[in-house]
């Protein structure tokens, strides 16, 4: 008999804390944390490399059979990103990686082309998965789903103070406008259009500390295993 697993679906806009609030999540429930946006941005980087338009289906789609995409953990449980046996977890992390993943995840050939990776890895394992279109799309029964979302001006905020850190020099007006782009490109486009489940919990994190915002989210996982009678 195989176990019973428990799925999480945290979708949300760029910067409202989803990658950093579902992996400390999963960490306390013993789940796996899956970053689906990595997945989209390894796919935005190989079409990068092969010099080819990602808003086009008709250069983007042939080159996806050949693409070996897998992640994995490493020893302090970050989420890898390989591309044709390469790491590329930190190449995929720049804004123009998120301006190409935005445009090939509007893609629905290269949304198809993702789709069983993503619904395998929830099958095998207990998981916190964040993205735009986990509740309504790849785990359509997932347990819990929720919609994270923040004002713009604070996840503006967040996202330059973390691109800051990594010796990024974009400004607040630059990292505003970016997101405003991305924000409109991701809740517009006709193929799994950035939206909140019908049944999903919408926690808004602009003002919570961090730590508050993962206990939302904990509170509400513990609070959907008792009523599923998982612990
Ligand atoms: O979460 P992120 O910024 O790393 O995501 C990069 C882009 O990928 C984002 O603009 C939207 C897209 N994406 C998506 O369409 N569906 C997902 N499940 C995850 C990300």
């Amino acid at each position: 008999m195989t176990e019973r697993v428990f799925s999480v679906a945290i979708d949300g806009p760029a910067g409202a804390g989803k990658s950093t609030i579902a992996k400390a999540v999963a960490a306390r429930c013993g789940f796996v944390y899956v970053d689906t946006g990595a997945i989209y941005r390894t796919v935005g980087l190989a079409v990068r490399r092969a010099g080819r338009d990602p808003h086009d289906p008709a250069v983007v789609a042939p080159l996806l059979p050949a693409l070996a995409i897998s992640f994995d953990y490493g020893a302090d449980g970050a989420q890898r990103m390989h591309l044709n046996g390469e790491d590329v977890s930190a190449a995929i992390r720049t804004p123009e990686m998120s301006m190409y993943a935005s445009a090939v995840s509007a893609l629905p050939q290269v949304r198809a082309f993702l789709l069983d990776m993503q619904r395998d890895t929830a099958r095998r394992q207990s998981v916190v998965m964040d993205g735009r279109d986990i509740g309504t799309v790849v785990l359509p029964q997932a347990d819990l789903k929720i919609f994270l979302t923040a004002s713009p001006e604070a996840r503006a905020r967040r996202r330059l103070a973390e691109l800051n850190a990594k010796g990024d020099k974009s400004t607040l007006d630059e990292v505003a406008a970016d997101m405003a782009r991305r924000d409109h490109d991701d809740a517009t486009r006709a193929a799994a259009p950035l939206r909140a489940a019908e049944d999903a919990v919408t926690v808004d994190t602009s003002d919570m500390t961090l730590e508050e915002s993962i206990e939302t989210v904990c509170r509400l996982v513990r609070e959907r295993m008792v009523e599923r009678g998982e612990r």
